[in-house]
């Protein structure tokens, strides 16, 4: 057997913000890994500290943020030792990331053309001419035909949906090997999600590019994604193949996430089924984060944090109802399946 090379390996890292008085954890033990072509969905509700793994990849947490602990490994470089100088030239050109927030990422003052130019120029061996030609062929890519006008507007005079599209024609341009894309489609409409969506498949055929999504919509991770990770109150709760995740979700989070899949097609609608709310990162739970919200909830899981174990092959659960019923082995039926199926 071939020994598996990962492109990103992310080993129990833990990001925290300082908040005036102390330090609070946003994401804790996150551990998971990427290999080159290969697409890695990420889900959770809101405030589960997606964003912070993608921005903590990048190492743009901002002032009050900062990495306590772990290790990032790009390529086998640790990012979370590199310089601020290493990490700019990584950036845009080897990692490229779509932002929820597209207004962020782009320079009011400059005009998108400039923008894009700069970029491509900035990666490639390209001229001015032929980096302007490429930027436009783009921003017809995305969607965008009117791609000649576009290049001398500033970015405020355009719409959400634009703006996104224009990021993602950046992000794109420099055929990154991990492309992070942060809830990229959400803003959009259907046609134009569907198009956005095929340009990242093609990237990742063209170029074998890693993508790690970040998404509130299932259906985008299931025809997007090999694996996906669950994230619940900063923390990995649930990692499978895209297959298993959703034959088999074993986490009663992932399960309560499933079952709120919109059941009207075309309904886009954000995850909200399960009762309840995500804990603050200022006042976590003692024991399962989950617990709360669980109705499987028992005493160990009121008292004792669990981790995150296999449960067959490469099936990861931080459960400890899950765990229990998992051992001894072998137990029920569906596990049994699920061992040989590995
Ligand atoms: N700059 C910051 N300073 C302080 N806390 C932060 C900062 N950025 C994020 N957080 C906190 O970290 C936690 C995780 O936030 P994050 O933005 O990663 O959530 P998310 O999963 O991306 O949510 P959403 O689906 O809404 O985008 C939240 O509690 C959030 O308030
Ligand atoms: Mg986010």
């Amino acid at each position: 057997m071939n020994p598996i090379t990962h492109l990103l390996e992310i080993d129990r890292l833990q990001t925290v913000f300082w908040n005036g008085r102390e330090e609070v954890a946003a994401i804790e033990d996150v551990s998971f890994s990427l290999r080159a072509g290969e697409t890695i969905g990420i889900v959770g509700e809101s405030g589960c500290g997606k964003s912070v793994t993608s921005l903590s990849i990048m190492r743009l947490l901002g002032q009050n943020g900062r990495i306590r602990r772990g290790e990032i490994r790009f390529n086998s470089r640790n990012l979370v030792a590199e310089s601020e100088k290493e990490l700019r030239s990584l950036r845009g050109k080897e990692i490229a990331m779509i932002f929820q927030e597209p207004m962020t990422s782009l320079n009011p003052v400059l005009t998108i053309g400039h923008q894009l130019v700069e970029m491509i120029r900035c990666h490639t061996s390209l001229s001015r001419r032929e980096a302007k030609a490429y930027a436009m062929e783009m921003l017809k890519k995305v969607g965008l035909p009117q791609a000649k006008d576009l290049m001398s507007v500033y970015p405020h005079t355009l719409s959400g949906g634009m703006r996104q599209r224009i990021m993602i024609a950046m992000a794109l341009s420099c055929k990154p090997r991990l492309l992070i894309a942060d809830e990229p489609t959400t803003a959009l409409d259907v046609t134009i999600q569907a198009q956005i969506l095929e340009l990242m498949k093609s990237l990742r055929k063209e170029s074998g590019a890693a993508i790690m999504l970040i998404t509130h919509d299932l259906g985008v991770v299931a025809e997007m994604a090999d694996r996906v990770v669950v994230m619940y109150a900063g923390q990995i709760v649930e990692e499978a193949d895209v297959f298993t995740l959703f034959r088999e979700p074993k986490h009663p989070y992932t399960q309560g996430l499933m079952a709120s899949i919109p059941r009207v097609q075309g309904e886009n609608e954000r995850l909200r089924a399960i009762p309840g709310t995500v804990p603050s990162i200022r006042k976590m739970p003692k024991g399962c984060r989950f617990h709360t919200r669980c109705e499987w909830a028992a005493e160990r899981c009121r008292q004792e944090q669990p981790q995150l174990e296999s449960v067959g092959g490469e099936h990861q659960v931080r459960c400890w109802i899950v765990q229990e019923q998992a051992s001894p082995l072998p137990v029920s039926a569906n596990f049994q399946h699920q061992e040989a199926g590995v």
